[in-house]
């Protein structure tokens, strides 16, 4: 009892005190980035509950990571591939003590006894546990209540200030703004059933005819404008190559719970495609509690996970792959999971994820994963694929700034990270455009970019087409059929020094005929996608049957595929995987490594979107890939 009148004492006396000269200096650091759809505020929350806050500090050197990049990345760089070790990575980041002590000093300035505060382990947060009372006065902020029909609540404040002084220290702090919408779904790829299965099993089965010349073509490669297969690739992007580091190198793909593969499905198309692979299974890497589940089954449940197996294993046969599974059944994960799991700093350092936007784990609900979170439980594999994404506008800058520098810094370990680049053309997940504020609507109409494909520091991959009629000797166009490749300009990142000539000569010589009111035409902003691939009437086997299956979803471990060649073929030499390839894609050496498209566009929220052009486009960014190509121009390098 005593104990506690004296904290009181404490805290009034610290509050009457601290009061005159806080509010006047607070600035707006953060505010909601969507206003909840579906929850409704329920009431005020109590001014006694107790907030678990983090302060998020600051990391050092954060403005630092494209020079430091484009270092280890650059073609003409002299230290090109000489990729930054874990260790370097802590250290160059970790937040200075001019940030702990500045905001420590505003913490226990503001009545909250130091002894409260904690600093976890890494020095990334300052934790102290206060009440709605405290904090609200501390960050000017409002927590209310919020309730949703199925029962389920949260808390959220609407927005919230720092002083002048601290805010350079401070990334963002927890809870506050950032609001559970919905976790992040896979593109939404598309499938047609094969209507004539007869018309498939001839193709494949026939075999190369002859007529006593030499036969160039095989059947199958006759029907890549209606169906996309293994050999239809290699046609397309001059692929021939068999790996021989296998054991050096790694190709993760990610998966995100209950999204999952059959091996009934890989071994059904193995046999038909790839007949050494059968019985072929990808390496399981379980982050927080991730399961390559079987129980629910279908297009909706293995579509993504089988597509993406399917085609990597068989353009990298025979290259083992790392199933990155995250995510148990109960919470599912995003993407702050993996790259938990992939870089223990990042967990442990950084201090953690979005309890709104990340599966946080253990995890608290009934049935759920109860093992400890997954801490840099593995290295980063060379190459990573994802096929998943969500709308820039639904997450606040703060956490897609903190989520990009990660990505940053594994670009610097030395590992690809390529992201689809969405399935709705200029509009967000499901169509959806954004309204004046920024934020998904369904009356928008301005633009909806993907994230994470418009962080700098990913390699973002559009959609192509063979077109109707057209054969793989003549020039793919955008994606047009089913699906229309996602692309355009960021509202959060600025433009990328690698990609300043390309988006300039765009918008210069091809200017788009939207307003400043439809997408950030101010030529400072970061353009997706970087390069394409074929996105049209893939041939895959999900859940006992083939079907057809469209999506910037293919494209994406089409390309992965190919830059795990590319890395084998170097590893093979004695050199280091390539790491962030963006610098060297859009460098003038590799200028003939692609496929330049030049005919389709990227409809969305009521235009046409953009055209494919000479050049750079926010359809189909570089171009596709000639392999041959670009595997001796990374060859060259040291
Ligand atoms: C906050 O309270 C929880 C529950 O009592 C406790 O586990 C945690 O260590 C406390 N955190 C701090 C920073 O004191
Ligand atoms: C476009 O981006 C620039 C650079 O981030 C920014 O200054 C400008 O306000 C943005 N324009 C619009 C219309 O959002
Ligand atoms: C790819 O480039 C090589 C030369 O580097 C060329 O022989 C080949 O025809 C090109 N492939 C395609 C599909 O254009």
């Amino acid at each position: 009892m005593r104990i506690l009148s004296c904290t009181w004492v404490v805290a009034l006396v610290a509050i009457v005190v601290a009061l005159p000269s806080r509010r006047s200096n607070l600035v707006l650091h953060e505010k909601r980035a969507m206003e909840p759809v579906d929850w409704v505020q329920s009431r005020k929350l109590e001014p006694d509950a107790v907030l678990p806050m983090r302060f998020g500090l600051s990391q050092s050197n954060l403005h630092r990571i494209e020079e430091m990049l484009h270092s280890v990345s650059h073609p003409s760089s002299p230290s090109y591939g000489k990729h930054f070790s874990p260790q370097n990575i802590v250290d160059i980041f970790a937040p200075s003590d001019e940030t702990i002590s500045a905001v420590t000093n505003w913490l226990v300035d503001s009545g909250i006894a130091k002894q409260r505060l904690r600093l976890s382990a890494s020095k990334g947060w300052i934790e102290v546990n206060a009440t709605t009372a405290e904090v609200e006065e501390l960050i000017d902020a409002e927590y209310h209540v919020y309730t949703h029909p199925s029962g389920a609540q949260q808390i959220s404040c609407h927005s919230y200030s720092v002083p002048e002084h601290v805010r350079e220290h401070i990334d963002l702090i927890q809870p506050t703004v950032h609001f559970l919408h919905r976790v992040p779904q896979p593109d939404q790829i598309q499938k047609r059933s094969l209507g004539e299965f007869g018309k498939l099993d001839a193709a494949i089965h026939g075999g190369p005819k002859t007529n006593g010349k030499q036969v160039t073509i095989t059947p199958s490669l006759e029907h890549c404008d209606e169906m996309i297969t293994l050999d239809c690739l290699r046609a397309l992007y001059s692929i021939d190559y068999t790996p021989q580091a296998t054991d050096k190198n790694t190709f993760g793909i990610l998966e995100l719970t209950p999204q999952a593969f059959l091996q009934s499905d890989l071994d059904m198309f193995f046999a038909n495609f790839s007949p050494s692979q059968v019985g072929t299974s990808p390496t399981l890497v379980s982050i927080d509690g991730g399961v390559a589940q079987t129980e629910q089954q279908g297009f909706n449940f293995n579509g993504e996970s089988d597509l993406d197996l399917e085609y990597a294993f068989g353009l990298t046969n025979p290259q083992p792959i790392l199933l990155l599974q995250a995510g148990d059944l109960v919470e599912g994960a995003s993407f702050n999971n993996w790259l938990d799991a992939v870089d223990g700093s990042y967990c442990t350092f950084e201090g953690g994820d979005d309890p709104t936007q990340d599966g946080i784990y253990p995890d608290p609900l009934p049935g759920g994963f109860d093992g400890p979170e997954s801490c840099g439980i593995i290295a980063p594999p060379f190459v990573v694929s994802a096929s998943y994404g969500q709308d820039e506008g639904s997450v606040t800058e703060a956490y897609a700034a903190r989520q990009c520098a990660e990505y940053g810094k594994l670009g610097m370990l030395g590992t690809t990270v390529l992201y689809s680049s969405g399935d709705d053309g200029v509009a967000g997940n499901g169509g959806i455009c954004l309204g004046p504020d920024g934020t998904p609507s369904r009356r928008g109409t301005r633009f909806s970019p993907d994230f994470p494909v418009t962080c700098p520091f990913v390699t973002a991959v559009g959609a192509t087409q063979v077109n109707p009629g057209s054969t793989v000797n003549d020039p793919e166009g955008a994606c047009e059929q089913v699906i229309f490749s996602g692309g355009g300009f960021s509202n959060f990142f600025a433009l990328p020094d690698y990609q300043a000539t390309a988006v300039t000569s765009f918008l210069t010589n091809h200017p788009p005929p939207f307003t400043s009111a439809q997408f950030n035409n101010s030529g400072t902003v970061r353009g997706f996608p970087d390069i394409s691939a074929n996105g049209a009437n893939y041939v895959v086997a999900v859940a006992g049957e083939f079907v057809l299956v469209f999506g910037t979803s293919c494209s994406a471990p089409v390309v992965g595929s190919m830059i795990t060649l590319i890395n084998d073929a170097r590893l093979a030499a004695g050199k280091g995987p390539v790491g962030f390839i963006n610098p060297a894609l859009y460098s003038d050496d590799f200028a003939d490594s692609f496929h330049d498209i030049t005919t389709g566009g990227n409809q969305g929220c009521g235009t046409p979107g953009f055209t494919a052009t000479e050049g750079w486009d926010p359809v189909t960014g570089l171009g596709t890939p000639n392999f041959t190509t670009l595997l001796s121009h990374f060859l060259a390098l040291p």
